[in-house]
């Protein structure tokens, strides 16, 4: 018998996803989040609040990069998710992790993480809670590529978040194929 509980955003697993942006001082900034998701074929829409950092840096520069956070960066990721740069003006410095500037727009790629997604603000679209991000370059290390140059999700040990208990998991198995295996009932 199922047991209502409380109101949740009851979809698991959601992303775990960083966006780094430049501060106005040319510093960098990236949060951490959740609230996140492919919005059509070449764009993303992320939730954001008004006051972060991040908001008012894309607001400013109309660009910014994301990335799946791993899990060898599981402290990193979430200290991105638990401090702004409101408040802590060397916050990304202080995770000693590296960062160089895309050729594309003017936003900061992560060296540490194997993928990126360099986006630019869509101005065709409001910008409240949501923010739609156009992609324009994404790009990948080539050790988490399968033989046929596609991206092999496991290799990038994706973390997911949990809206129930606040964990974070790591992406499991491949337990089968998408637009394939209905057919065995069709
Ligand atoms: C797991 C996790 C997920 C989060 N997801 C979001 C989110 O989707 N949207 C949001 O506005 N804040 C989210 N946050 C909170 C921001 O990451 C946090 O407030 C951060 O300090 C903002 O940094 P900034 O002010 O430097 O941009 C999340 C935090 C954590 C730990």
């Amino acid at each position: 018998m199922k047991k209502e509980l409380p109101i949740v955003p009851a979809i698991f697993p959601m992303p775990v996803v960083l966006i780094a942006t430049y501060n106005e001082d040319g510093s960098i900034d990236v949060m951490n989040a959740a609230w996140c998701t492919a919005y059509d074929y070449k764009q993303i829409k992320l939730n954001l609040s008004e006051e972060h950092m991040t908001m008012k840096n894309i607001r400013r520069n109309k660009a910014f990069t994301v990335t799946m956070a791993d899990k060898s960066h599981i402290n990193e990721a979430d200290y991105f998710g638990i401090v702004s740069s409101n408040k802590v003006k060397d916050k990304f410095e202080r995770t000693h992790l590296k960062a160089h500037k895309s050729e594309k727009i003017n936003a900061p790629i992560l060296d540490d993480f194997p993928l990126c997604m360099e986006c630019v603000l869509d101005e065709e679209e409001p910008v409240g809670y949501g923010v739609i991000g156009n992609i324009v370059r994404l790009s990948v290390e080539e050790s988490c590529l399968d033989e046929s140059g596609k991206v092999n999700p496991s290799k990038l040990e994706a973390l997911i978040y949990d809206p129930f208990r606040h964990g974070y998991y790591v992406v499991g198995e491949k337990v089968g194929n998408a637009f394939s295996d209905g057919r065995k009932i069709k």
